[in-house]
């Protein structure tokens, strides 16, 4: 079976840091590199918790860094959620995995204009990387197989009532995406929010009983915590993974290909994204819309991936 290469861009955080161990062990993907973010937290914070994660289980993958601020807005960070870290709760050895020298959009231009255009991007985190490699090189566009990408919500935001994080933190970063005519697949907080990390479900994974499984279990401990904090809720939504799962098993998402866009110019709604669910615009589909999850499946992908590591 072809693996799927993709280039994982993500602002580790916890659930990005899930989605990495997932990327990173599944026979059917082929994680060529992982592209760092300011998001959850600074550049620097989200750089070292994507080395750690991968320090931590032998993943053999290379580390770019990339922006770190958005495009034009200032930088926002979600340290209510992901700790003063970005990745509070997990205890590493002393990190020796370096990032490497290119910057992550250089990286994601060369990386891209040197392929037969099958890598799949997958962004976990603001847009910023990606928007800023398809305005430096329009040509990768052409280049780019699909953009499965967590962020967004055709119902209410997570930050204001009409906007989800990765993309308000970057709104402009995700209009230069939204418009370049990629393929786009869009794993909202519509479905994220269906697939809650409950007590029950960490002591599954914990059972499982290895090194994976136990950091799983730490990075939960944390993101559980504070998602009771902030949202009231016993388990934490896990976003990030829901793009893995997809590209792993697809009937995992039931998906609808509307027409997309995200608002830049107002003020209430600034960073939402406006999914056309009925068709009322007539406007051309320009992305397939997450509008369910089978959280069972779901888990079971988690589970069994977790259980790959030794
Ligand atoms: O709104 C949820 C998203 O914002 C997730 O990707 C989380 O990691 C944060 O980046
Ligand atoms: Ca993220």
């Amino acid at each position: 079976m072809d693996k799927r290469k993709i280039i994982l861009d993500c602002d580790p955080g916890h659930d990005d840091a899930v989605a990495i161990m997932m990327a990173a062990v599944h026979p059917s993907l082929d994680l060529r590199a992982v592209t760092v973010v300011a998001g959850n937290q600074t550049l620097e914070k989200t750089s070292i918790n994507a080395l750690n994660v991968c320090q931590a289980l032998d993943i053999d993958v290379p580390v770019y860094a990339g922006c770190g601020r958005p495009m034009i807005r200032e930088k926002m960070t979600a340290a209510d959620i992901h700790g003063a870290t970005g990745l509070d709760g997990p205890v590493f050895a002393p990190l020796t995995r370096k990032l490497e020298e290119k910057h992550a959009v250089q990286f994601l231009i060369d990386e891209l204009m040197a392929s037969d255009g099958d890598i799949t991007v997958v962004t976990t985190g603001p847009m910023t990387n990606l928007g800023m490699a398809m305005r430096m090189e329009p040509k990768i566009i052409g280049k780019i197989k699909e953009v499965v990408f967590m962020g967004g919500a055709y119902t209410n935001g997570n930050v204001t009532p009409a906007a989800e994080f990765n993309i308000i933190a970057d709104a402009d970063a995700a209009y230069v995406v939204f418009t370049s005519g990629v393929k786009l697949t869009m794993c909202g907080l519509d479905i994220t929010r269906k697939v809650l990390c409950y007590p029950q479900i960490v002591e599954r994974m914990e059972k499982i009983g290895n090194r994976a499984s136990k950091l799983f279990a730490d990075l939960m401990g944390h993101f559980c915590k504070s998602q009771k904090e902030v949202f009231g809720w016993e388990g934490g939504p896990l976003h990030d993974p829901t793009t893995i799962a997809y590209l792993i098993d697809p009937s995992v998402l039931t998906v609808k290909h509307v027409h997309g866009e995200v608002d830049i110019r107002s003020t209430e709604s600034y960073g939402r994204t406006n999914c056309d669910m009925f068709g009322y615009q007539k406007k051309e589909p320009n992305m397939y819309v997450a509008e369910n999850v089978d959280a069972e499946k779901f888990w079971d992908i988690v589970e069994s991936c977790l259980k790959m590591y030794s």
